[in-house]
């Protein structure tokens, strides 16, 4: 496997957007996300994801879901709760390990994350002069049921992981759906975490999506292989996605940074800030769990003097192996991608700008086609027609039960097609006079800009044909 060097050289070959902000200025002129309860002064670090921006995660949602689930042999899916019980959290280790180290500013009292602080200066006043370093859960907590405010049986947490749901329906899935190993099981859906400095537009929020799939393997597997397999394979998906290749850099994350559970992890970072020296920040890591989760949960697992590790679990969550006859507990093999960082990544790598004879630039989002949020937009030419908009909506209609169409006729034709542009809309399809006599229509590429005459019964099949996704070659786990 190959690793790129660390650089903090900032001379991006490959067309990026200039910077985070330019993407959340379009995000929100153009109903991709919007700032989350703006009219109280918003909330700090939460989004809320627009008509656009609700297209586009479910694109990249089901992108991965079909790409896992339908399109491999090895790997099924589930939904758990968000939350759990609280035992969960106290044995996959969350309760005591899951913490931020946070630090206050004592000149201007703000508080931060010490590993975030850059050459001990205080990113607020300048000053130096810092408390004692100390540990912050970042787990978001709540209470069940209508308890008093101090019962200490009542507090819960959101998950801050969708991982942990998986483990403990390893056996569910496994002897449900008669799985051998090497299995994978896969879950989307939000978690949350209490962090300390959120920012970044969608990048680190309190509240966010992941996309989380657990491998589980035997003992004796070729663990860090099947890391490098599995970062090969997220390399590929994210190639089919649209990114490109030169804007994605390999971590390997070092012994001391490893999460209690990891032997080793890989992250997967974009570069999301292309103008700054360090661009690079986390998209997705792949991490080697060992086989510390399901153990942990299992009642049989020993501690060093013989005792129940876990009294409080009623099963065991080991896999008996026929070939070998022999009981162990899976090891486990973790891609765990956000949602919305994908998502962030997708928009800057789409994001590009085009200048038309007259000069004027032109915003052009090049998304993957199946990621775009609208698929077509059926344009007439002339809005006071009732003949060519009674076409147009007609066509708008044949085509949505096969795809997402949109009608448009607020503006002329030059105006529609930059808008459709700017929200990386794949073909935009006019209906014209002429289309009343030859029953064809013009298909306009948002890449290319090139126009063709298209039959109106031969459209759907053209579009569909165009629309298809990227392949991700995917070979057999050996
Ligand atoms: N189960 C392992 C795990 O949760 P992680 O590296 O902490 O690993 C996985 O999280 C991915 O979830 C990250 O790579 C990132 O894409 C996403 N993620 C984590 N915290 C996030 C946050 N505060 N806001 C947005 N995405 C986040």
């Amino acid at each position: 496997m190959r690793f790129t060097n660390f650089t903090n050289s900032v001379n991006p070959v490959f067309v990026t957007a200039p910077n985070i902000d330019t993407i959340v200025s379009l995000a929100k002129r153009r109903g991709f996300v919007f700032p989350s309860s703006e009219i109280y002064g918003g909330l700090g670090s939460a989004w809320d994801y627009g008509p656009l921006g609700v297209e586009l995660c479910n694109n990249v949602k089901q992108a991965w879901w079909r790409w896992l689930v339908y399109e491999r042999d090895d790997i099924e899916g589930i939904d758990s709760s968000i939350i759990l019980n609280r035992l969960v959290w106290k044995y996959s280790g969350h309760e005591a390990t899951f913490n931020d180290w946070l630090v206050d500013c004592r000149k201007c009292k703000g508080r931060f994350r010490a590993d975030k602080i850059v050459d001990n200066k205080c990113s607020s006043c300048g000053a130096s002069d810092w408390t004692e370093a100390r540990p912050f859960n970042t787990m978001l907590q709540t209470k069940l049921g209508a308890v008093a405010d101090d019962d200490p049986t009542a507090l819960a947490y959101l998950r801050p992981e969708t991982a942990q749901g998986i483990f403990v329906n390893f056996l569910n899935v496994q002897t449900t759906m008669r799985r051998k190993l090497p299995f994978g099981v896969a879950q989307v859906g939000k978690s949350f975490r209490n962090e300390v400095t959120p920012g970044n537009f969608i990048l680190r929020t309190r509240e966010f999506e992941q996309m989380e799939m657990e491998y589980f393997v035997s003992p004796d597997a070729e663990h860090s292989k099947l890391v490098d397999y599995w970062v090969e394979q997220y390399l590929e998906w994210f190639s089919s996605l649209g990114l490109n290749r030169e804007n994605l850099y390999l971590y390997e994350v070092p012994q001391d940074e490893l999460a209690h559970y990891s032997k080793r992890t890989v992250d997967i970072m974009y570069r999301y800030f292309p103008e700054r020296e360090k661009p690079w920040e986390e998209l997705m890591g792949i991490a080697w769990r060992t086989d510390y989760d399901l153990s942990i949960h299992s009642k049989n697992r020993l501690d060093a003097e013989g005792k129940r590790f876990n009294p409080d679990s009623t099963d065991d969550l080991s896999y008996f192996d026929e070939a070998s006859k022999q009981r162990f507990y899976p090891h486990v093999i973790e891609p765990a991608a956000g949602v919305n960082r994908t998502v962030l990544a997708v928009l800057m790598d789409a994001y590009s700008e085009k200048t038309n004879d007259k000069g004027e630039t032109r915003v052009i989002l090049k998304l993957s086609p199946q990621l775009a949020p609208i698929k077509a937009a059926i344009l007439p030419l002339a809005k006071n027609k009732p003949e060519i908009v009674g076409m147009a909506k007609a066509i708008k209609r044949s085509l949505q039960p096969v795809l997402r169409a949109v009608y448009d006729d607020t503006g002329g034709i030059g105006k529609l097609y930059a808008r459709q542009d700017e929200i990386g809309t794949p073909f935009c399809v006019t209906v014209d006079h002429q289309s009343l006599e030859d029953e064809a229509v013009t298909v306009r590429n948002r890449d290319t800009w090139e126009q063709e005459r298209v039959k109106v019964s031969d459209l759907a099949e053209h579009l569909q044909k165009r629309l298809k996704p990227y392949p991700v070659v995917t070979p057999e786990v050996s």
